[in-house]
């Protein structure tokens, strides 16, 4: 069987939360062009609209709304696609909250939100498909972390989302360990600068502030968000058999330089 034929997600049954953000989106276009049923969940209405731009290829697009900061709302999800279509194979906690606020003057207000919805919210996705997939054999579960978990960025500072993203990259490791012998894998992806509009909350808009940032990315772009659901696309398919417990950066380098 070719690298081709197994990356085939035909039969399979994805959830990508943040699936209404522009690297959710990407990542469930991808799926979904490997054949996967995906169910995209997103806080905002306009999920539903974005799912309905997935039509006329291999797989199949649902939607529902979803707030990951709340463990009861993530089971419900879960609960929900597994009653709709049958199994869930792919978990991958995309969504995701920024700001820009120096340490010293870090509100607890901005601490317990990026903390409840990047870190909680990814537990809660981990642990509620960790359940599901225990009792059909398997499955593989993403988390979209950053390159804020490895290394120092800046000019622009968020030491609540950094401190988030570094704790999502080792509740991946941990949990592949504990669940090797499941067949459920778990693995983090950490994009670099990528494209987004959730890069207007830490100053894309600024245009020196872009340009320090490029300046900073050895391949001196930013990373496009199909370029994030590609790999995530690959993770999630039996290509990736082998890997678990690994966070995989998509950064032009810049976690290396
Ligand atoms: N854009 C970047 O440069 C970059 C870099 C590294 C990591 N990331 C991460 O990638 C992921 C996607 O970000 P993006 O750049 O596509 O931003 P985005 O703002 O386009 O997408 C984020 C999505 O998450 C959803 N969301 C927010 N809070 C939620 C909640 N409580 N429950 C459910 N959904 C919620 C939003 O509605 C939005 O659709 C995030 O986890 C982000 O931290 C982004």
């Amino acid at each position: 069987m070719s690298t081709i034929d197994r990356m085939n997600l035909s039969g399979k049954v994805a959830i990508v939360t943040g699936g209404g953000g522009d690297i959710g989106f990407a990542i469930a276009t991808q799926l979904y062009n490997l054949g996967a049923v995906v169910v995209l969940a997103d806080l905002k209405d306009s999920v539903a609209s974005a799912a309905a731009r997935l039509k006329g290829g291999k797989g199949k697009a649902d939607w529902l709304k979803m707030d990951v900061s709340s463990s009861a709302s993530v089971d419900d999800g879960v609960a929900e696609t597994v009653k709709r279509h049958g199994r869930l194979d792919v978990m991958v906690a995309a969504a995701g909250i920024a700001y820009d606020q120096k340490t010293l003057d870090h509100s607890d207000d901005n601490w317990h939100r990026v903390m409840g919805v990047n870190l909680d919210g990814a537990f809660f996705c981990v642990r509620a498909a960790g359940r599901q997939m225990e009792k059909t054999g398997g499955g593989s579960i993403i988390a979209i972390s950053s390159i804020c978990a490895v290394t120092t960025s800046g000019p622009e500072k968020h030491i609540g989302y950094d401190v988030s993203k570094a704790g999502v990259a080792h509740m991946c490791r941990n949990v592949a360990v504990e669940w090797a012998d499941k067949n459920i894998r778990v693995n983090a992806v950490g994009p670099g600068y990528t494209n987004t509009v959730l890069l207007n909350e830490v100053g894309m808009t600024n245009p020196s502030m872009l340009k320090e940032w490029i300046d900073d990315i050895p391949v001196h772009r930013l990373m496009e968000p199909r370029e994030i659901a590609d790999v995530v696309a690959f993770l999630a398919s039996d290509a990736a058999s082998g890997i678990t417990g690994h966070e995989l950066m998509v950064d032009g380098g810049y976690s290396a330089s």
